[in-house]
């Protein structure tokens, strides 16, 4: 059986779910239900990042100590998951105790690799970002991310030499060119690793400045940089299942990210692995940035979109439908208001939802319900709406192993469309009114019947909630629930009974 292993970034517990961060669960999501539904063995991480400067100072603003903040936020994203039926296999947090040791022994092969050493440090810090800069990154002396003045840092701490790493990595990737995907931000970490001043990693902050971390096992006086803890959750929350299911998973470990946090993944963390002796994560997929009608969301700008408010408003398969029909993978995309009705009226009321409640009340009105031979031979319209469906499935599968996520749900909705032109184009409530042409009228609502099915079985991943319903409707039997593969004309045995139609999208005004 082919296995799969997805990742989402572990969030920071000093702020709430949003759309960006909701983005990456519903990418992820996506990705884990489609392996599922095509029988892969899945395994889906998610959690929270809970060490470091910026979770210290917002435990003390909310007047308490960072285990208590910590504990509270990070079941509030869980809880947001749960409402947004994001199916995570299993929720890491860096402050459970597996996490912590595991950090640990990671910390200790890297150290008995001789990979780590003592030195004087001064550089400038952004906190938002938890990394230093170089002053060539700054622009205009501010973090180019948050557009705030770094703190100027001088300490003695401990150092990875990531240096050493460079040349194979710079080798590694370029043999293996969907390594980092897409190919734009394959050749920007190319640059970095191309920039002669890369340098080594610090890896490690003193206690008296900050004790909010995991404790070096080499040093009690410091603990270590956040980001060689987080980064560390990818493996642990495997071990923490047991060796097997590191051994099985970890090779085909595909995490998702942003583009914010690139260099972290594209370069810190890869060459923490090759110190460590452990093998290379298999790709690392970097989605683009969402602006809300044009300008970056903000807490002060008051446009931060939240999914549960989405799902409240329209529900979580529109709120789904209209962030993968609308981004293209690897690409920044804006949320604008207008499109979000646009595509709602437009896809799912109109097209998919208008099939639906067609189908199904012409099925009722006819025939009670109850499903029709196919006419035979099948007239060449009857063929071409089966060989419509056929490429909607065959370039599913293309697109989501590219991850192109909008065109999958571009070829499907094609589909439905073309079920919709069938209508017209047979025109059974016209046929309906002369009773020598009822078998004819039930031949075309089984084929599309048969269509639904089929746009219902590639929908799983994209719009379960929906796709759930569909079923439901068909009243398609378990054991065929999953395989769109069926031949065209299997599902529906002739007498089988089909439910009453339902809206399933209203209108948005
Ligand atoms: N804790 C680190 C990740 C550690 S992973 C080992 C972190 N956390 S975060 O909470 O700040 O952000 C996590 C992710 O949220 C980003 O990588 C990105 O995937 C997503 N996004 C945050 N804002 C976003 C948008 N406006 N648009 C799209 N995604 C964005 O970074």
């Amino acid at each position: 059986m082919p296995q799969t292993y997805i990742t989402t970034p572990i969030y920071y517990v000093n702020g709430d779910p949003h759309l960006g961060s909701a983005y990456t669960m519903i990418i992820t999501d996506t990705l884990a239900r489609y392996y599922r539904a095509r029988g892969w063995d899945t395994f889906y991480l998610t959690g929270t990042d809970e060490h470091g400067n910026k979770i210290a100072e917002a435990a003390a603003q909310a007047g308490v100590s960072p285990k208590e903040f910590t504990d509270r936020v990070s079941a509030s994203f869980r809880a947001a998951w749960d409402t947004c039926d994001i199916t995570y296999d299993h929720f890491i947090r860096t402050t459970d105790p597996y996490h912590i040791r595991y950090v640990q022994d990671f910390l200790t092969r890297v150290h008995d690799a001789g990979d780590i050493y003592f030195d004087r440090y001064g550089g400038l810090y952004c906190v938002g970002c938890e990394r230093f800069y170089t002053p060539k990154e700054l622009r205009d002396g501010k973090c180019p991310d948050h557009l705030t003045e770094p703190t100027l840092i001088e300490e003695e701490n401990y150092f990875f030499r990531m240096s050493k790493y460079q040349e194979r990595l710079l080798r590694h990737i370029e043999a293996n060119p969907d390594f980092i995907r897409p190919e734009g931000f394959k050749n920007e970490v190319i640059g970095m690793l191309r920039d002669e001043n890369l340098g080594d990693l610090c890896i490690s902050r003193p206690k008296s400045r900050l004790a909010w971390g995991i404790e070096l096992p080499f040093d009690q006086r410091y603990v270590t940089y956040v980001w060689f803890d987080a980064l560390i959750n990818y493996v642990s929350g495997l071990k923490y299942k047991g060796e097997e299911t590191y051994e099985k998973f970890w090779p085909v470990a595909q995490h998702v990210i942003g583009k914010d946090i690139l260099k972290p993944h594209g370069v810190f963390w890869p060459t923490m692995l090759m110190s460590a002796g452990l093998p290379l994560y298999k790709h690392l997929n970097v989605h683009g940035f969402w602006t809300v009608e044009g300008q970056k969301m903000s807490k002060s700008l008051g446009n931060v979109i939240s999914p549960l408010e989405m799902k409240e408003k329209i529900g979580l398969d529109a709120f789904r439908y209209f962030l993968l029909r609308e981004s293209v993978f690897g690409q920044d995309a804006d949320f604008r208001q207008e499109n979000l009705t646009n595509r709602y009226n437009g896809d799912l009321a109109n097209n998919l939802g208008n099939l639906v409640s067609r189908t199904l009340s012409m099925q009722d009105r006819y025939f009670k319900g109850v499903v029709q031979p196919f006419s035979t031979p099948a007239p060449e319209i009857d063929q071409r709406l089966a060989a419509a469906f056929a490429q909607a499935s065959n370039e599913v599968e293309t697109h989501v192993t590219n991850l192109a996520l909008n065109r999958a749900l571009e070829s499907i909705f094609r589909a439905t469309n073309e079920a919709n032109k069938y209508i017209t184009d047979t025109a059974p409530f016209t046929l309906a009114k002369d009773p020598a042409q009822m078998p004819r009228v039930g031949a075309v609502l089984h084929n599309l019947l048969e269509g639904l099915r089929v746009a219902a079985q590639l929908l799983i991943p994209f719009l379960p909630e929906t796709s759930n319903k569909l079923l439901t409707l068909l009243n398609l039997p378990q054991e065929r629930w999953n395989n769109y593969r069926l031949p065209w004309g299997r599902a529906f045995p002739v007498g089988h009974q089909v439910q009453k139609s339902q809206v399933l999208f209203p209108r948005l005004q």
